[in-house]
C-alpha cells in the first residue's frame, strides 16, 4: 500500500515516528509529510531514515514530478497524526498552503486523522465544528484519549497510541468481504506440564496466526481468537481490535474444549495454532528432581488432533483451514507433505510453510502455499504474516462465494 502520513506541529510527532515504522515493518511504501511546525518537534532527517523515502515540506520541491498533488494521487491511504487545532481548521476550510493541504486536496483515499491538542482547544466550538465538518466528509476521526497532556494537565487531548491508530488504519482499508462471518481462530504454541515449572513447548510467536485473526476481523468478521502463549505484543493487538474476542489457553487439551465450543456456530475455523503432539502421561504436583546422575525418560502419550476432529465434526457449509510448518526444503516434497496432510486431517485448504530454525518462527514474514481441495495449490505468497493472511481470506472468500453460487 502507499500510505502518505502527514504530521503536524505537535509534541505528539515523535510517537508518529513509531506508526510510521509500524507501516514500513509491515512493508507499506510510506511517504511522510511534516508541516514545516512538525519540524520543530521531529527533523526531516528522522522522517527520511524512517519511511526510507525523500521527504519535504513544501510544494516548490520536486516540481519536475508536480508532488503537490501526485503525492495524494497515488495515496491508497492518508494518516495525519498527530494533527493539531490549526490543521483541523485549515482541513475543515479547504486550505492548501503546504503540500500536506495540496495533497489532501488531491486525494480520494481513505483520510485517518489522530488529533492531538489541550483539552481547552479540543472542547472550543470552533474545533467541534471543525471536527464535525471533517466527519461528514468521511473522514476517520482516531482519538483524542483522555490522559496526561504536555504541560502537566490531564483531560481529552492526548493523541491515541501510535499501534491503535495502525490498527484502525488498517481497518479502514480493509474490503468488508467477511461482514456477518464468524471466524474461529487458533493462535500460539501449546504447553504441556511436565511439572509445576517444566513444560514441553514449542517456537510458535502466534503472529500469523494473530495476523489471520485481525485481518478477518478488519474484513469485517466478528472472530474468537483463542490464543496459547502469543507473543505480547500480537497478543495485545488482538485485544484492541473491536470485532476480536480473545480467549487465552495453555494446553492443548484446553485449546481443544475452547476450539471447540466455539466451533459450533463458526462459519470458519482456522488452526493456525502450533499444538502439541504429545503430552506427558502423568504431570508431577512436585517438581521433578534430579536425584541420581542418571538421564530422565518421560513417557509421552498423544493428544487428539483437534483440526481432524473439528473436520469430521463440522456443520454444514463450515470452512476449516490447517497449516502445517514443515522443515522439508524441497518444494515439491514439501507440497506432497502438505497434500497428504490435508487428505488425513480433512481440511479444505491447508497452509503450508517451510520452517527452520532461522525461518518461518518469531520472524515477521513468511512464504507459504496453500492447498486446497483435489492438492490444488490455490495460492502462493510471500511477504508479511499480514500479507499471507489477506492472501488466506481471499482464497477462503473465493470458495465460499463459489460453493455459494452453487447451491
Ligand atoms: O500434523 P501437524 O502438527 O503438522 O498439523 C498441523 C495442523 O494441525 C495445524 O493446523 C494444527 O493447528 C493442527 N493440529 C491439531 N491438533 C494436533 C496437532 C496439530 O489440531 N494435535
Amino acid at each position: 500500500m502507499f500510505i502518505v502520513v502527514g504530521v503536524t506541529g505537535g509534541i505528539a510527532a515523535y510517537k508518529s515516528v513509531h506508526l510510521v515504522r509500524r507501516f514500513v515493518k509491515a512493508g507499506h511504501d510510506v511517504h511522510v509529510i511534516p508541516t514545516d511546525d512538525a519540524l520543530w518537534f521531529v527533523g526531516l532527517t528522522t522522517w527520511e531514515a524512517i519511511s526510507r523515502n525523500p521527504v519535504t515540506t513544501s510544494v516548490h520541491d520536486d516540481v519536475a514530478r508536480v508532488r503537490h498533488v501526485s503525492l495524494g494521487q497515488s495515496a491508497d491511504l492518508v494518516v495525519v497524526a498527530p494533527a493539531t487545532a490549526n490543521f483541523l481548521a485549515k482541513t475543515a476550510a479547504g486550505l492548501a498552503d503546504d503540500l500536506l493541504g495540496t495533497t489532501l486536496l488531491a486525494t480520494t483515499a481513505p483520510v485517518v486523522v489522530a488529533p492531538a491538542m489541550h483539552t481547552e482547544m479540543w472542547q472550543h466550538p470552533a474545533t467541534r465544528a471543525n471536527i464535525a465538518t471533517l466527519r461528514d466528509r468521511g473522514v476517520h476521526i482516531v482519538g483524542p484519549a483522555d490522559g496526561e497532556l504536555t504541560g502537566g494537565d490531564s483531560g481529552p487531548g492526548r493523541m491515541t497510541e501510535p499501534d491503535e491508530i495502525a490498527d484502525i488504519a488498517m481497518t479502514v482499508l480493509a474490503p468488508k468481504d467477511l461482514a456477518g462471518v464468524r471466524v474461529v481462530v487458533s493462535a500460539g504454541g501449546t504447553r504441556e506440564p511436565l511439572d509445576p515449572v517444566r513444560y514441553i513447548g514449542n517456537r510458535s510467536s502466534g503472529r500469523q496466526g494473530v495476523a489471520v485473526a485481525l485481518a478477518a476481523a478488519d474484513r469485517g468478521a466478528d472472530v474468537t481468537l483463542v490464543v496459547a502463549h502469543v507473543e505480547t505484543e500480537a497478543a495485545a493487538s488482538a485485544r484492541r481490535h473491536p470485532r476480536i474476542q480473545t480467549v487465552e489457553v495453555g494446553t492443548a487439551a484446553d485449546l481443544q474444549s475452547v476450539v471447540g465450543a466455539a466451533a459450533v456456530g463458526a462459519d470458519v475455523v482456522v488452526m493456525a495454532a502450533a499444538v502439541s503432539d504429545y503430552r506427558v502421561a502423568a504431570v508431577s504436583d512436585t517438581k521433578l528432581a534430579k536425584e541420581t546422575d542418571d538421564g530422565l525418560t518421560l513417557e509421552l502419550v498423544q493428544n487428539p488432533d483437534i483440526l481432524a476432529g473439528l473436520a469430521a465434526a463440522r456443520p454444514d457449509g463450515q470452512t476449516i483451514v490447517g497449516f502445517a510448518a514443515e522443515t522439508e526444503p524441497d518444494r515439491e516434497r514439501l507440497l506432497e507433505r502438505g497434500r497428504r496432510k490435508r487428505e488425513r486431517k480433512g481440511a479444505d485448504l491447508l497452509v503450508v510453510n517451510e520452517v527452520g530454525w532461522s525461518r518461518g518462527f518469531e520472524q515477521p514474514d513468511n512464504a507459504v502455499a496453500i492447498i486446497g481441495h483435489g492438492g490444488h495449490v490455490v495460492a502462493e505468497r510471500r511477504g508479511s504474516k499480514r500479507e499471507i493472511a489477506d492472501a488466506l481470506w481471499d482464497v477462503v472468500v473465493t470458495a465460499r462465494r463459489s460453493r455459494n453460487a452453487r447451491e
